[in-house]
């Protein structure tokens, strides 16, 4: 365990059922021009007015629908309108495709380059940009918490994160009630993405005392609810319940770093077009089998934390959980072949691959593609 570590949150974070209502107060008085980005769903369920009807005093320009694993040049749409409009506060409403994008806008738009240079590190971020604040829509990916921005460049299939610890938003608010019209689908992924996220925080080389005991609390509170969240998407108190856990999954996670499923899932991702959380939960049970012999004291403690008797049995609960949300159990229906394994290889060895308890060698992993495919 990681007996020496950071912390770094947003230096505000509100949580609890119509707390966006006190976005305005919360903004820095001097933001006079904002960038507001936000998911489509959000335009069309009225919600993108509902917010710049909040903020009166302020110039608000509207950019509604990022495409998920947000490609750089959709980000340079959002750096070309924030130079030209000067502005001086980015917010974002969605899920985490569009608070990445809008996470990295705010941090370029002040700076010089485009979103590429960065990307591919040939600049480097050494100063704060923009006042940002992160509004999820969603309860799963955590990014309104973190210091990353995951991105992808389709012309080279690379999907990677740019980083930096002023990259942090200023602001969180997570409202469960955004969640409430989330479809039965997107619960369901975003909702195995926390689970995951929780799990591999809990088991990472990097974990300290702090991000463990978060993620304990998270998965559990996942694990209970995530079920009538799917069934019942009107259930204010498992949505809350939810939000909540994803909130701590990712203040967990943003310590400790994630695993082996987050440093597959993204070569997967970007190159058969399969979504964060569906390649997040075809990919857990086979790793968490994977880790089983070296992490069968932690398992054991999540299965306990979780109401059953060890290691085994809390594998067998998620591979239940699973079945209750009809998700896929392989990529067969993505079209994951063969020839995909050596992009996949190439791409997989990210911070996230090496922070698995358990080292995975080229041919383990090709063995769980095999399976998987
Ligand atoms: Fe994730």
């Amino acid at each position: 365990m990681n007996e020496s570590y950071v912390l770094n949150y947003p230096s505000e974070i509100l949580f609890g059922n119509g707390r966006i209502q006190e976005l305005h107060e919360k903004l820095p008085k001097n933001a006079k021009k904002i960038l507001l980005v936000t998911g489509k769903h959000a335009e069309n369920t009225g919600l993108v007015n509902e917010i710049i009807k909040m903020l009166p005093s302020r110039d608000v320009i509207a950019h509604c629908g990022i495409s998920p694993e947000p490609p750089l040049n959709e980000v340079d749409i959002l750096i070309k309108k924030g130079r030209e409009n000067k502005s001086d506060a980015v917010i974002a409403v969605g899920g985490g495709s569009v608070i990445d994008a809008a996470k990295t806008a705010a941090c370029l738009i002040p700076k010089e380059g485009l979103t590429e240079d960065y990307f591919y590190n040939r600049r480097e971020i050494k100063e704060k940009g923009l006042f940002f604040a992160a509004i999820p829509t969603t309860a799963g990916t955590g990014a309104e918490i973190t210091r990353n921005a995951v991105l992808t460049d389709p012309s080279a299939g690379i999907k990677q994160s740019i980083r930096h610890n002023t990259m942090v938003p200023d602001l969180a608010i997570i409202d469960p009630l955004l969640t409430l019209s989330n479809p039965p689908v997107l619960t369901a992924f975003s909702g195995l993405d926390a689970y995951t996220q929780a799990i591999e925080s809990y088991v990472s080389k990097n974990a300290c005392s702090i991000s463990k005991s978060l993620a304990l609390c998270a998965i559990n509170k996942i694990y209970h609810n995530l079920p009538t969240a799917f069934m019942f998407p009107g259930n204010i108190g498992a949505r809350l319940q939810m939000a909540e856990g994803s909130m701590i999954t990712a203040m967990a996670f943003a310590q400790s770093g994630l695993g082996a499923v987050h440093g597959l899932a993204h070569p997967i991702g970007s190159l058969l077009k399969v979504p964060h959380g569906a390649a997040c939960s075809i990919l857990l049970v086979p790793i968490l089998k994977w880790n089983l012999p070296a992490c069968e004291t932690e398992f054991a403690k999540i299965g306990r934390a979780i109401g059953f008797e060890n290691a085994e049995d809390f594998i067998e609960k998620t591979v239940e959980l699973q079945e209750k949300l009809g998700i896929p159990v392989t990529f067969t229906s993505y079209g994951l072949k063969e020839e995909h394994f050596d992009f996949i290889l190439k791409n997989c060895r990210s911070n996230s691959m090496k922070l698995n308890p358990r080292h995975m060698e080229d041919s383990d992993i090709t063995r769980i593609l095999e399976e998987l495919s």
